[in-house]
């Protein structure tokens, strides 16, 4: 008879040898690895986007988005009327970094890491990039794509080509 909650060592063979199947980086293997990071979400109330001559700017207004005035912190965007996911960080008193949110490698979302200054993914290989999207580890990855972002009074301007 078999007692419940031990695992021979058969089963833990196959069972870790699934989940690293899982964890190989498969393009759709996504079942078991952790896709969404901690950014904040901002309601599409707090921005605008506009359009013109294949411009688009997205314009936050910064006292709908009080998360992200706070130095450290970080928020994020998805909106089908963008062509990307972005998140925006605070990276210090008033500088501020917008960048894909979505991790070159397989597509996750990054996190911002204060205390490194850097952009972290959040599925199992852990891509790290800096603040201008760099792969900055042994991963090697293609660069994060930046966008241009200015502070302009009470709001923060996102600089997109279409
Ligand atoms: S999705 Fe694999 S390291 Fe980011």
């Amino acid at each position: 008879m078999k007692d419940i909650g031990k695992v021979s060592r058969r089963e833990f063979i196959a069972t870790t040898a699934a989940v690293g199947a899982c964890m190989c980086g498969l393009n759709g293997c996504n079942i078991l690895l952790p896709q969404t990071g901690d950014a904040l979400q901002i309601h599409s109330s707090a921005y605008e986007i506009s359009e013109s001559n294949k411009k688009v700017e997205i314009i936050i207004d910064t006292g709908k988005a009080p998360d992200l005035m706070n130095v450290g912190s970080a928020v994020k965007i998805i909106d089908s009327r963008i062509n990307d996911r972005i998140i925006i960080a605070n990276t210090g008193e008033s500088d501020f970094t917008a960048l894909s949110l979505s991790c070159t490698h397989n597509g996750a979302e990054v996190e911002y890491k204060h205390d490194r200054k850097i952009f972290k993914c959040v599925s199992y290989n852990r891509a790290e990039f800096s603040l201008d999207g760099r792969s900055i580890d042994s991963m090697n990855l293609k660069t994060l794509k930046t966008y241009p972002i200015r502070r302009q009074n009470e709001k923060l301007i996102i600089f997109f080509e279409v």
